[in-house]
């Protein structure tokens, strides 16, 4: 159950194990913590921010573009109180445009609906557009410091590797009891990053445990994609506000039934409305 905290699972590992584990992770982390700006704060929408960012996109990507986001949306109200295609401006390069509806909405909805303040309920974070079950219980940790459990990719890594040796399909429900029961409930926020830093080096020394995950899914290519044509489609609409649909297929050099799909996916998502034969920026 998402909202369940550790220590009400049963014991998968004795205690002897678990505190082996937590001093292994700790060794590892003393020496190579990354040092994130989304670390050195504690302001939640900050960290909100980061945390959608972090969802598809890779750390180094979004190192580049986060301090520019928070720059020119430096908060709720702020971010609530823009123009829909400013926002979406400053999301290009991050891929996944949908986030950036998602966080502008969760932008409005915390601002008219919550005061201005996060929730710090897991239900509630769960209930908003674009965040899910791994994303909820990452704001419950670093921005509240609750003992959530967080199975996110570097995460699941972790587990797989150390507690599922030999396995495959292995399933996040099977991982959550040992995700629970390891939590440094004292400290989950320290904790989760130190977990996260773990599976992310892991990726670049073994081959990805991550293939033994029931829930893998390897990347389709994005060459020729229709996320690719999505995001050159959002392209022109962020340079030029609205875009004749009939000019698509010679723009994009595709034809007139995929433009036509792609481009009706990207109105019922909420991305623009139509004036005549023009698709127009929201
Ligand atoms: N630090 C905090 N959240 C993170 C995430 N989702 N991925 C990597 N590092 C993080």
């Amino acid at each position: 159950m998402a909202g369940a905290s550790p220590g009400e699972q049963e014991e998968v590992l004795s205690s002897h194990e678990v505190m082996e584990f937590r001093e292994n992770v700790y060794r590892f982390y003393r020496v190579h913590r990354r040092d994130l700006p989304w670390r050195n704060t504690k302001d939640a929408y900050s960290i909100l921010v980061s945390e959608v960012m972090l969802q598809q996109t890779q750390v180094e990507r979004v190192l580049e573009r986060y301090p520019r986001f928070i720059a020119r949306f430096p908060d709720f109200s702020t971010l609530a109180g823009a123009p829909f295609p400013e926002v979406l401006g400053e999301w290009q390069g991050l891929g996944y445009n949908r986030r950036a509806i998602f966080l502008h909405r969760i932008a409005r909805l915390v601002r008219d609906e919550y005061s201005g303040c996060l929730p710090d309920d897991e239900g509630t974070l769960m209930s908003f557009p674009g965040i899910g079950e791994a994303t909820a219980a990452s704001l419950l940790a670093f921005v509240f410091n609750r003992p959530s459990i967080v199975v996110e990719t570097n995460i699941r890594r972790v587990f797989i590797h150390f507690f599922f040796e030999g396995q495959s399909g292995v399933k996040d429900p099977e991982i959550r009891p040992f995700v629970a029961a390891t939590c440094d409930r004292e400290n989950p926020r320290e904790w989760y990053y130190a977990l996260m830093d773990l599976g992310s080096a892991l990726k670049k020394q073994i081959p990805n445990p991550n293939r033994r995950s029931a829930h893998y899914r390897k990347q389709a290519p994005f060459e020729g994609s229709d996320r690719m044509v999505r995001g050159k489609i959002l392209g022109i609409l962020v340079r030029d506000g609205a875009v004749r649909e009939s000019d698509l297929p010679w723009m994009l050099g595709i034809d007139r039934q995929r433009a036509e799909a792609i481009l009706s996916t990207l109105e019922k998502e909420g991305f623009f409305k139509r004036e005549g034969e023009l698709a127009v920026l929201l």
